[in-house]
Order: C-alpha cells, then sequence, then structure tokens
C-alpha cells in the first residue's frame, strides 16, 4: 500500500476511534453461566472489533475476539447491539476465576484504544438481577418515558 495512504487511514483510524471507548465492564452470574456485560460507544461507523479475554496466572486467554481460543469457543457467546456486547461463559467454575477484560481494537492495529478490566472471584460474584437483556431494556425505557414530562417541564425538550 502507498505509504502516506496507509498514513492517512492511520490517521483517520485514531480520530474516528474517540468516539468508541469501553464505558464500562460488569459481571455477574446467571444460572451456571458468567454473564459480562460490556458497555461501549459506537458513535463513528468504523468496524471496530471487540475482545474478551481473561487473565489468569499471568497468562491471557482470549474468550472472543479474532482467534478464540479453542477450549473457550465452544463455552462462549456474543449477544451484539449497538452499544452493549452480552459475553456468556457457559459452566464457570472457580478454575474460570481472575483478571476479565473487554477491549475495542481496530483490525490489524494493535494497541488497543480502550479497555476495562473486571475482577471475577467466585464467592464475589453477585446473581444478575432481572430476566436478562429484555427486563433491563424495558427498565431504561421505562425509565426514559417517565422522565419525558419532566424533560418536557424544565423545557428541555419542546414537542
Ligand atoms: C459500531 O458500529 C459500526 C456500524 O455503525 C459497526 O461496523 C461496528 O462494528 C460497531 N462497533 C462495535 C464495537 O460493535
Ligand atoms: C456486531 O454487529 C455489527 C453490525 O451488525 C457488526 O458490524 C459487528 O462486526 C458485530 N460485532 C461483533 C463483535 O460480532
Ligand atoms: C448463550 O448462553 C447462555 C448461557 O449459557 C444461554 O442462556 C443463552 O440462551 C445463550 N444464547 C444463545 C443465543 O445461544
Ligand atoms: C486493564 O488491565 C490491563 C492489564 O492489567 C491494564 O494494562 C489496563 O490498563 C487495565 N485497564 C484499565 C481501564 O484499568
Amino acid at each position: 500500500m502507498n505509504p502516506a495512504l496507509s498514513i492517512a487511514l492511520l490517521l483517520t483510524g485514531l480520530q474516528v476511534a474517540g468516539g468508541q471507548k469501553v464505558t464500562s465492564l460488569t459481571a455477574c452470574l446467571e444460572d451456571q453461566s458468567l454473564r459480562l456485560d460490556c458497555r461501549h460507544e459506537n458513535t463513528t461507523t468504523v468496524p471496530m472489533q471487540i475482545e474478551f479475554s481473561l487473565t489468569r496466572d499471568a497468562k491471557k486467554h482470549v474468550l472472543f475476539g479474532t482467534i478464540p481460543e479453542h477450549t473457550y469457543r465452544s463455552r462462549t457467546n456474543l449477544t451484539n447491539r449497538s452499544t452493549l456486547k452480552v459475553l456468556y461463559l457457559s459452566g464457570f467454575t472457580s478454575r474460570d476465576e481472575g483478571l476479565y477484560t473487554c477491549e475495542l481494537y481496530l483490525p490489524g492495529q494493535p494497541p488497543t484504544y480502550s479497555n476495562r478490566n473486571v475482577s471475577v472471584l467466585r464467592d464475589k460474584l453477585v446473581k444478575c438481577r432481572g430476566v436478562g437483556l429484555l427486563a433491563q431494556d424495558a427498565s431504561w425505557l421505562l425509565l426514559l418515558l417517565l422522565s419525558l414530562p419532566l424533560l418536557q417541564a424544565m423545557d428541555f425538550v419542546s414537542l
């Protein structure tokens, strides 16, 4: 590739990546599965990739990403929303304890743009509240609907 073009691409990548940032990573237990909720910004159309990994005993295991580890591939599934990625790891045991990371990266360009960590210990793991994603989304919608009249009253929204 033309070097000037690569630099231009790199720069565009760096600029637009500003709109994509991991904002939170939380872990909870749902049935026997570990559920990781990774929330991120996505205000650009750059095809950012997401990677979930586990660091245990100073070794990094990729659970979901470009090259997931074979042993985890069959145990995970990902729910993809525009600003929320939910990863399930089935059959969670104390052997899956460690530091979990969710990170955003541009394909083929190493350093990570943004990441968040959550430390997972079996005894400290909370049960997931609500009945999965739908219930959560519904409560946000409800909150939004409830706050609309308030916002209107405060003249924030003029309908
Ligand atoms: C952000 O949205 C664009 C399309 O609008 C998509 O191509 C990209 O994969 C999304 N990023 C993530 C991390 O889901
Ligand atoms: C999530 O969906 C978007 C849009 O359909 C796609 O561009 C992106 O690659 C997907 N991300 C993952 C991690 O599957
Ligand atoms: C993903 O895994 C979880 C727990 O193992 C399960 O409850 C859920 O139905 C799975 N979702 C899909 C789309 O396979
Ligand atoms: C997450 O952990 C990695 C490895 O320990 C570290 O390099 C990174 O800065 C951490 N990220 C945050 C947001 O603390």
